[in-house]
């Protein structure tokens, strides 16, 4: 019988799994520094939790199931549902606002798998709860953006919209939310000649020429801060597109103030989730192909659609399997280093339980220490010690012992030295 890993799904294995530890604690030190704490919830929640904003459809894409008292549950497919949830069921009477959390742990999604796309993915992301715009908006962007630089991702590009905008088209010329949603689908997709098709085909989607013809301008507007008068032009007259409007400005002028210089504003990103209403944004990897897209973030209401009161929120996720694909391709990947400072080698039988001893003595003293644990001869334990690229090998023998010393093998330089056996805690130290 042969047993494999479950479709979409990875193993990590010794160096890789150091490789995204290290990531992770940057990733920590730069939330931790910007005052955010760190929460978990469970890996799995209510089916309810999350098909109430996005809709039964949504169901395909999950790993959904009945447990034995017939519960309709899921796997967590992200984790912003699960924490406007936490924050209605722990946070929302007691805790002074803004609240800063953030999370990191695995998500599913079921999905055709591929490169940089799993089943099981991981997401490092946070959630800025009661903070006003476009200030919380641009702290966020601006944690985002230097989380990036601290992991060396330096060709990643920011690209920023404001859902209002099109949003506020939508409410002017009275587009369903059905209607809406098949439309965003479509932008999402980021594919111009079916937009064109979809806009302007034979069936548009949207049975309206005027709202048509200015999307078509508006969703294919990218660039830097000289298309803002473009946009402007193109909204003049609706409202509630242009209130949004001049919100995006302000994050701007906020974000120039955060000296946050790599982002774009692209009219394009539309976000694949439901719940966002104001400002979204998407970074992009172009290294990374396909699945170049390394985080997903924006402003959403999914507070006042559990039932709690509106609260503003802003947040983003890092895929972080994208990240370390990242960092794969762009920053330089070092050998890494034995984590075993010593390895000790008994030469003969009867220094074995000396040989223990010392091990427990290093070990204690918080000295990362392996010890033969098969018997094997001394010219093997040496190989052993030289594959594994241990910084040191300590040798047990007999007659050392008996001066009261043990001689230690640097394995890099080939120096031996015969260290007394009270001191070779300050030795392996280096003090
Ligand atoms: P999302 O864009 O769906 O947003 O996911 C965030 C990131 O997770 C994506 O940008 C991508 O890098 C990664 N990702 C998504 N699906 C997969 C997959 N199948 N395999 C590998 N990586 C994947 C959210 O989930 C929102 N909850 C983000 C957010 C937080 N918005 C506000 N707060």
């Amino acid at each position: 019988m042969e047993f494999t890993r479950p479709r979409g799904t990875k193993d990590f294995l010794f160096d890789e799994m150091r490789r995204r530890k290290e990531a992770e604690s940057l990733l920590r030190n730069v939330f931790e520094n910007y005052g955010y704490q760190e929460i978990q919830t469970p890996l799995f929640e209510e089916l309810k939790l999350f098909t109430t904003k996005s809709g039964e459809e949504i169901v395909d894409q999950l790993y959904n199931f009945k447990d034995k008292s017939d519960r309709e549950l899921a796997l967590r497919p992200e984790i912003t549902a699960p924490v406007a949830r936490l924050y209605l069921n722990e946070l929302e009477k007691t805790a002074s606002k803004p609240i800063k959390l953030y999370y990191y742990g695995s998500c599913f999604r079921y999905e055709r798998p591929q490169k940089g796309r799993f089943r099981q993915f991981w997401q490092f992301g946070c959630e800025l709860i009661g903070a006003k715009s476009p200030e919380g908006e641009a702290e966020v962007i601006a944690m985002c953006n230097a989380s990036i630089k601290k992991l060396g991702i330096t060709t990643a590009d920011i690209n920023i919209n404001h859902l209002g905008i099109i949003r506020g088209l939508f409410a002017h010329f009275g587009i369903d939310v059905a209607t809406q949603r098949e439309l965003m689908i479509v932008i999402d997709k980021g594919d111009k000649d079916l937009l064109k098709e979809s806009l302007i085909g034979e069936n548009p989607i949207i049975d309206n020429a005027e709202l048509n013809e200015i999307l078509l301008e508006l969703i294919d507007l990218v660039g830097d801060k000289s298309i803002l008068p473009q946009i402007e032009a193109l909204v003049k007259g609706y409202e509630e597109a242009e209130e949004a409007f001049a919100e995006f400005k302000e994050l701007i002028e906020t974000l120039d103030s955060s000296k946050v210089s790599n982002y774009t504003l692209n009219l394009g990103v539309a976000r694949g989730l439901d719940y966002y209403t104001g400002i979204v944004f998407e970074v992009y990897v172009p290294e990374l192909g396909a699945q170049k897209q390394i985080c997903g973030g924006g402003t959403y209401g999914l507070v006042k659609v559990f039932g709690g009161q509106e609260v503003t929120s802003t947040g983003f996720a890092f895929g972080f399997d994208r990240l370390m694909n990242a960092m794969e391709e762009l920053t330089e990947q070092k050998e890494l280093e034995s984590n075993i400072n010593v390895f000790i080698a008994p030469i003969s039988d009867d220094v074995r339980f000396k040989a223990f001893e010392i091990a427990q003595t290093l070990r204690e003293n918080d000295i990362a220490t392996d010890i033969d644990l098969t018997r094997r001869k001394f010219k093997k334990l040496m190989n052993y010690a030289n594959n594994k690229k241990v910084k040191n090998v300590a040798i047990i023998g007999a007659k050392d012992l008996e001066d009261g010393k043990i001689t230690i093998k640097n394995m890099e330089s080939g120096e031996q030295s015969l260290v007394n056996l009270d001191e070779i805690v300050s030795y392996l130290k280096g003090e």
